[in-house]
This record gives structure tokens, C-alpha cells and sequence, in this order.
């Protein structure tokens, strides 16, 4: 039916006659000429009518916003002087010689190109929403991706395989999604937080290489680069270390950004967690931000300062500066609202001191804590941080962990801000990067047990196994994660192969033998019949395709996501259900009001 799409009608189709098909997206009534602009998914055309095609021009006049509508009509220039930048080809437009509406449409309840919705109107009513270019733009963006990672995983000799949604709990560390069984009274499924187990026991399999784009499902807490339920590109290979499997998924991400954007990824940094912490006090720095934390837990030990000694002095705890060149012009209302700011991490405080001019030292200093510090530390905050006059110091000190993430987070939000910009502290990059040798635990200070820092199968670096009984805290994971600008969008791990070691995890993790025969039975059972040595990644599609089309959250390149609360605005799912359902599986609800 249709010759062509209305944002393809371009010079080369001059004088032409096409027939298309659209959306009214705006129409004008120019006394004597009506003009549209036709909307597809490619783009916008303009439609002239003329007077003297009376019938035609009589539907034109009917058509409203969203309308659909069929148009038939030749491709001529624009009189002189009438670009329109906003439209494809602002230098053609289309004479219509016939209008059919295919359908007409009630008001929209939103203007299609109104840029200040709010996002429960969106995705309320998402359908409109989805009409728009952006939308349009990102959705088909995401497809590229997918399909370039799948031609380049085909070429390298990967197999797509399916893996069950309907299964056991695997320890992610997210809460699961339960599903009743009917069959089996009081029994659950749970669905996947990912194929991490499935694709192990594919290697055991002898499959090889493996990968799936799929559907992942995590009951947390969600921010704007979170999603209930995500995709992942989920990568498993046999025989293959760390540097060739990292080698192989960087190569995807490179190909699919040249294939799919046209550019090309600058040489990927590399550090490990522990510098990635020290100076930055994150595991996915954003390095397009040009500030780092400066160390001065050993500095601080010996000054009579309560605030600072106290943690330095305490195993676990940690003092670190942020210098801010050109800090010093900040206003003590700004401070105070960063002070604010960092209380959000657990901190108490922030101390801070404004360099005026530091070769007057203490006198050339202007801070509410320089009068508790001894001049050689005072000495050393200015050396350490490589203080010049004009510059502001901030300073965090507590366990190490609020001190990363307040001082971490303290960084991002002063390099991203109109300040950061302006001050040259945030370059306009791409900014990829590897973090490798994270920790194999991280203590549960609440829970008073070491927690798995990526999963519970992930292998010890060669030489520390011995550690995870003698000193858990310094044993090193075969782990890593790609981060991109400040957002990690993969990470994966050799994994353990043999049924000894896992056993040995599993008992640094406090999980008794019985437990480990309920729960992961079925994979010790798998790694005893020669397993290979084997390891993977998983990267989350949604959050590369957000970087890559600049959107704001990972819900502007899903078509139907779920709100901050984890619910369906347009579907209005999660919803109660009938009684007759819930008796089916076995299942009475504790609060029956909630019901009504
Ligand atoms: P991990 O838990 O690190 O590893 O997840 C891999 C990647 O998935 C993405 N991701 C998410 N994206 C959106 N919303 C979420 N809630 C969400 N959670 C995770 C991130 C992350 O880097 N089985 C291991 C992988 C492996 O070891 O091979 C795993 O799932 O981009
Ligand atoms: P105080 O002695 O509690 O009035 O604190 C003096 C200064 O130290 C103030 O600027 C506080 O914001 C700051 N401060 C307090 N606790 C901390 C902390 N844990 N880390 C960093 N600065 C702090």
C-alpha cells in the first residue's frame, strides 16, 4: 500500500508520486493552504493541500492531531525561503492529490512534542508516549544493539539457548519474584535474577559458548538505572581465562558502538576495585569527572581531633579529602547544601577548608576544623591534595564505606554540576573502563556473615584459596566489571569448576552442607563429571542502551516499563485477584482487607 515512509521522502524522490501512511502530527490551517506534517516511526514529512483539489482539501480540513491518515501525492521543492529544520527533509514537501482517514483519533491527552510531561502521564498513558520521535528513536536504537551483538556473539562461534523463567532461586542478592504452583500446594518457582546457574551447567553441557538475550527479575529497590525486570546480554564461554573473556565482550561493546552509533570507544582504562575505592570511593567511577579523593587516614591519626582521629585511629575506618580547584569562590549556602547532601550516605558531616593563600599557612586558611590540626597536618592536607590558592577542600571521615560513598557521590555531584562544567572539572566524553580483582567477600555488618561480592561461584584469584578460610577479607575474586561512564553494564567472573572448591565457598559463605545439597545440589552434582573450566558476563542491555541514546533512565528505552514503585501504569499491574484464583494455588492472603 504504502511507496515509502514519510521520514524517508527525501530530494531523490522529486517529483515523484508516493503514497504514504502516518500520524497527523500538526496541522495548519494557512487561510487558503492547509499544511500536515505526516508522522511515521522514520520521521516527518510536510503534506500541502490546495484549494483547487476540493474534496481533498475538504478531508483535510476534518483531520486533527494523531489522525490516521493515507496520502497520496507528488514530491516537489519547497518554495523558496521555507525550510523547516524540525522536518527530515525541510527542503521537499508532498502535494497531496488524495487523503483517506485511515482513522481518526479522539484529542490526545498530551501534545505529542510536549517536552515537560510528567512521567506518570507517560507512561500512563504510554502508547501516546511511544509515538514520540524520541521514543521512537530510542526503541530503535536498542533493536540495533541487540541485533549487532547478535551477529557479532554468531561470528565468534556463540549459540543462543534458552534457558527456563519458571525455576529455582539463584543468589543474585536481590529478592526473588515468587510463582505460585498449582500442581505442588504451598510450593514456589521463582523467577530468574539471571541464567547464572543455568548457563554454568550449559558449559558443563559442553555447549561451549553460550549467550542469551533475556529477561532478568529482581525484587530491589529501584532507581533511575533499575528495572524489576531488566535484560541482559548473558555471555558464558568454556576454556577461556579472564583477559580473553574480558577481550571478547570488550571487542561486542566496541563493535556494536561503531556499528550501531559510528564512533569509536577510546582505549579502555583498567584498575582494580581497591584503586578504583581509594580514589574515588566507587567500584564504577564515572572518569569523565576530573576530581579524586586524596587519603589521609595515616595523617590523621595524631591529630587532636576527635572527628578526624577517631576514624583513623579505628580498624575500618577511613579519612579522605576531595579537592575542588576553584572551590574557594563557593558560598557557605553551597557548602551547607552539600553538607546536606552527604548525610544522604551516612555521613555527619563535612568539614571543609577554603586555601586562600597557602604560603600564609593556617592564617592563609579559612575552615571550621584548622584550629583542631597540628601544622604538619595541615602541611600534609595541602601536599597530599595539591592545594593551590582559590581551592576548597572537603573532607569525610567514618567507617570506609560511608566515607566512599559520601565522598564518592560528593565528586560526581560537584564534577556533574553547572559549577563542575564551568570549572573544567567534567570532561564530555566517553569514558569506558575495566574494574577488575574485586574482594570474593564483603562482611554483613547487621547479619554478622561474609556476603558473596558478585556471586557464590564466582573463582578466587590462583593462590588464594587458602585465604577464604584464614582471612576472607584479602581474598581476591577472578571478578570484573565494565563500567561506562559511571554505570556498570556488565560484570561477570571465572567461575568456579570444581566441586571441592565451590564446596569451600559455600562454607566461607556459612552455607551448612545441608543447605548446599537443598539449594545448589544440582550444580555441585553437574561439576563432578568433568567440568570444564569456564566463566562468563552479563551485561544489562537497558543500561547500554540508555547511555548510548543520552536518556535520562533506563525506562526511556524500554517500551513498557515499570514505574520507581515497581508498578504498571498502563496496565495497572500489579492488581489484586479473584478468590477463586488465589484457592487455586493454595494461597490465602494474611491481610483480607487488602483485598477490598
Ligand atoms: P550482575 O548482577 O552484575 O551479574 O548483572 C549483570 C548486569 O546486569 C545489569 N543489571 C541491571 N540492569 C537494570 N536493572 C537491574 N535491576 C539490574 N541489575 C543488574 C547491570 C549489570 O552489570 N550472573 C551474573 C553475570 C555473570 O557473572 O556472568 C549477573 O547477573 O548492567
Ligand atoms: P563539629 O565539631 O561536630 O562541629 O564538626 C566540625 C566540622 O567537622 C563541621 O564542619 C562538620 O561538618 C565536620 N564533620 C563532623 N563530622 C564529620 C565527619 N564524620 N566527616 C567529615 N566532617 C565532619
Amino acid at each position: 500500500m504504502r511507496t515509502t515512509y514519510c521520514g524517508l521522502v527525501s530530494e531523490k524522490l522529486m517529483d515523484q508520486t508516493v503514497t504514504l501512511m502516518g500520524w497527523a502530527h500538526r496541522r495548519r490551517d494557512h487561510g487558503g493552504v492547509i499544511f500536515i506534517d505526516l508522522r511515521d516511526r522514520e520521521g516527518l514529512v510536510q503534506i500541502v493541500f490546495d484549494p483547487d483539489r476540493a474534496e481533498t482539501f475538504k478531508v483535510a480540513e476534518s483531520v486533527r492531531n494523531e489522525f490516521c491518515v493515507k496520502v497520496i501525492g507528488r514530491v516537489r521543492a519547497r518554495p523558496d525561503g521555507t525550510e523547516n529544520a524540525g522536518l527530515t527533509s525541510g527542503k521537499i514537501e508532498v502535494l497531496a492529490h488524495e487523503l483517506e482517514v485511515l482513522n481518526a483519533s479522539v484529542t490526545p491527552v498530551f501534545p505529542l512534542d510536549d517536552e515537560n510531561l510528567s512521567e506518570t502521564v507517560r507512561l500512563t498513558h504510554r502508547v501516546l508516549d511511544l509515538r514520540r520521535p524520541q521514543m521512537q528513536k530510542n526503541l530503535m536504537l536498542r533493536y540495533r544493539v541487540a541485533i549487532e551483538v547478535r551477529k557479532f556473539l554468531d561470528e565468534q562461534g556463540f549459540i543462543d539457548i534458552e534457558t527456563p523463567m519458571l525455576t529455582k532461586s539463584t543468589p543474585e542478592g536481590a529478592r526473588d519474584y515468587l510463582v505460585p504452583s498449582r500442581v505442588h500446594d504451598g510450593q514456589f518457582f521463582a523467577l530468574p535474577q539471571s541464567p547464572q546457574l543455568f548457563k554454568q551447567l550449559l558449559m558443563v553441557a559442553g555447549f561451549d559458548r553460550y549467550y542469551q538475550i533475556v529477561k532478568c527479575f529482581r525484587d530491589e529497590d529501584l532507581r533511575a538505572d533499575r528495572q524489576p525486570e531488566f535484560t541482559q546480554i548473558d555471555i558464558e564461554t568454556s576454556f577461556l581465562g579472564e583477559a580473553e573473556i574480558r577481550a571478547i565482550t570488550e571487542a561486542m561493546i566496541r563493535t556494536v558502538f561503531r556499528k550501531t552509533l559510528g564512533l569509536e570507544l577510546p582505549v579502555y582504562a583498567e584498575m582494580t576495585y581497591a584503586e578504583a575505592m581509594f580514589k574515588y570511593g566507587s567500584d564504577k567511577p564515572d572518569l569523565r569527572v576530573k576530581l579524586q579523593l586524596t587519603e589521609l587516614t595515616e595523617v590523621m591519626k595524631t591529630v587532636d581531633f576527635k572527628v578526624f582521629s577517631g576514624p583513623a585511629t579505628t580498624p575500618g575506618g577511613r579519612v579522605a579529602a576531595l579537592r575542588v580547584p576553584g572551590g574557594g569562590e563557593m558560598s557557605r549556602g553551597e557548602i551547607d547544601a552539600y553538607t546536606e547532601f552527604v548525610k544522604i550516605y551516612g555521613a555527619k558531616g563535612l568539614a571543609w577548608i577554603k586555601v586562600n593563600d597557602a604560603g600564609k599557612g593556617r592564617e592563609g586558611l579559612q575552615s571550621p576544623v584548622v584550629k583542631n590540626l597540628h601544622d604538619a597536618a595541615i602541611a600534609e592536607i595541602i601536599a597530599r591534595t595539591g592545594a593551590r590558592n582559590g581551592d576548597l577542600i572537603f573532607f569525610g571521615a567514618d567507617k570506609a564505606k560511608i566515607v566512599n560513598d559520601a565522598i564518592g557521590a560528593l565528586r560526581l555531584k560537584i564534577g556533574h554540576s553547572e559549577f563542575g562544567r564551568n570549572h573544567g572539572l567534567f570532561e564530555d566524553k566517553w569514558a569506558p573502563l575495566w574494574v577488575v580483582d574485586f574482594p570474593m567477600f564483603e562482611y554483613d555488618d547487621d547479619a554478622k556473615r561474609w556476603n558473596a561480592v558478585h556471586h557464590p561461584f564466582t573463582a578466587p584469584k590462583d593462590g588464594h584459596d587458602e585465604l577464604m578460610k584464614t582471612d576472607p577479607g584479602a581474598c581476591i575474586a577472578k571478578a570484573y566489571d565494565m563500567v561506562l561512564n559511571g554505570w556498570e553494564i556488565g560484570g561477570g567472573s571465572v567461575r568456579i569448576h570444581r566441586a571441592d572448591v565451590q564446596a569451600r565457598v559455600f562454607e566461607a559463605l556459612n552455607i551448612t552442607p545441608e543447605e548446599q545439597k537443598v539449594k545448589f545440589g544440582f550444580l555441585l552434582d553437574a561439576l563432578q563429571y568433568g567440568a570444564p573450566p569456564h566463566g562468563g558476563l552479563a551485561f544489562g542491555l537497558d543500561r547500554i542502551a540508555t547511555l548510548m541514546t543520552g536518556a535520562e533512565s533506563i525506562r526511556d528505552v524500554i517500551a513498557f516499563p515499570k514505574t520507581q514503585r515497581a508498578q504498571c501504569l498502563l496496565t495497572g499491574a500489579p492488581s489484586f485477584v479473584d478468590e477463586a484464583q488465589l484457592r487455586e494455588l493454595h494461597i490465602r492472603l494474611r491481610n483480607t482487607t487488602a483485598a477490598a
